[in-house]
């Protein structure tokens, strides 16, 4: 472990880098969607208590294990471990974290490379090159194949810099652009026919569905999958943060942008919905939902861009470049878990580390596409229904089990010496052993 490992050189860097991980197409596209399919408002409610008491422990415990470790998942783990049994459960937890990682990049970049296509569209378009244009929005393999490649690249290319000058200062250019992005798109919308409606039926709760089982577990799903849980990812930025800074509230901070960039991409595409309704264009299936999926993004939304007219070109652009911006914060983070794994345990400089293991998974990006009948939801479905609660739940269970309390107390008092006496304190360890991977049991069972 001769390498230097690098750090977030400010609490701001590690804000930014975390909740760009965490601010995804799983905010912006995910989060709106299942609150139009799970009764509006009510899931909205479920979703905010959901992920602050129950996301939230699950999210410090991976942080706190990587701060406390100082190294890649793996390393980090079994630094907690007390003999051979427990190092080895620590490296299947380490380990199948990392492989849920790479396995949700894979196909994460090729969402990931449609949006970048369908940024680029009105462009073309702009400049007269209709045909270029069409060939973008046509879902044909050429078109895969090189939107995948593109954005892998730019993956690759971030993470070959190092966490400071790759990670934090993309994070930190990339994050506050979003946000803008995302306030201009949802003022925007606003000031078109039929968006309040949509606001009403994003922001009306239907009390009577919060106690649903289907929308609970939803939502649990929804808020664990944002908070990028079970990847080795959280464990890996908790390892970059410096000790004195206090992990709860840094902990909180990136759960609260995480929820609250989930609420604004519902008040951008909910009520961008309704105004598409308004112009004419189709958003409720056959069976009364609203239309949801890939038929939202790359067919509802489009058909309200193109009826603007040339206004419409540019909001298409500013959308499809907010959905590639936030995939490739969170790709990044992706990218890092593996390649930290690699650089750390084998030696191997970072450049090489990341150029090999991102091509590798390239491949696997391809193999995907060209089987994307099946493939990709096999991949995603195994990954993130099956891979992330399973290793969020165990990571729980090490931070709660094995890991003795005195040595965790001392973990989080660096940086905040009062914590003994907080709330925080009273509440966390318990949750960690208890209630956290119980709940994830449960959400993982019934989605079985
Ligand atoms: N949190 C990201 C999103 O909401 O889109 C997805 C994600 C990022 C999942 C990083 C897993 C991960 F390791």
């Amino acid at each position: 472990m001769g390498v230097s490992r690098g750090g977030f050189s400010s609490r701001f860097g590690f804000i930014m880098a975390a909740a760009g991980s965490a601010v995804g197409l799983g905010n912006i596209w995910g989060f709106p969607t299942q609150t139009a399919s799970n009764g509006g408002a009510a899931f909205v409610l479920v979703y905010l208590v959901l992920a602050f008491c129950l996301a939230y422990p699950a999210f410090m415990a991976e942080l706190l294990i990587g701060r406390y470790g100082q190294a890649n998942a793996v390393s980090s783990m079994q630094k907690i471990a007390r003999n051979t049994g427990q190092k080895r459960f620590g490296f299947v937890v380490g380990f199948g974290g990392i492989i849920c990682a790479a396995l949700i990049l894979s196909f994460y970049s090729i969402i990931a490379g449609w949006m970048m296509s369908y940024a680029i569209e009105p462009l073309a378009r702009l400049a007269g090159f209709t045909g270029e244009a069409d060939w973008l929005i046509n879902h044909s393999l050429t078109r895969n194949i090189i939107f995948t490649a593109l954005f892998m690249g730019l993956t690759i290319f971030i993470i070959r810099r190092g966490v400071e000058e790759g990670i934090e200062k993309w994070s930190k250019r990339l994050m506050p652009m979003l946000i803008g992005l995302l306030i201009l798109l949802i003022i925007y919308v606003f000031t078109l026919d039929g968006s309040r409606e949509g606001f009403n039926a994003y922001l009306n709760p239907d009390i009577s569905r919060v106690f649903e089982p289907d929308l609970l577990i939803s939502a649990l799903g929804q808020a664990f999958f944002s908070l990028s849980l079970g990847t080795s990812v959280m464990i890996i930025y908790g390892s970059y943060i410096a000790k004195k800074e206090n992990l709860v509230t840094l902990g909180a901070q990136v759960t609260l942008i995480d929820v609250s960039i989930a609420f604004l991409a519902g008040l951008l595409i909910i009520p961008a919905m309704y105004v598409a309704q308004a112009q004419g264009v189709a958003i409720f299936a056959e069976d009364g939902s609203l239309i949801s999926g890939s038929n939202l993004v790359f067919t509802v939304l489009p058909a309200l861009f193109s009826g603007m007219g040339k206004v419409g070109l540019f909001v298409a652009f500013g959308f499809f470049v907010l959905m590639s911006i936030a995939a490739l914060t969170s790709s990044i983070s992706m990218l890092e878990g593996p390649v930290s794994f690699v650089v750390e345990r084998h030696d191997t400089p970072r450049e090489k580390a990341t150029t090999l293991i991102g091509l590798a998974i390239l491949v696997l990006s391809i193999l995907i596409v060209i089987n994307l009948d099946w493939m990709l939801d096999f991949v995603a479905t195994l990954s993130t229904q099956y891979g992330q609660p399973i290793i969020a739940m165990l990571c729980c269970v090490f931070a709660g089990w094995i890991w003795h309390r005195s040595d965790v107390l001392s973990e989080i008092k660096q940086g905040n010496i009062d914590v003994e006496h907080s709330l925080f304190w009273k509440v966390w360890p318990w949750y960690t052993k208890f209630i956290c991977p119980t709940a994830i049991g449960l959400v993982f069972w019934h989605s079985l």
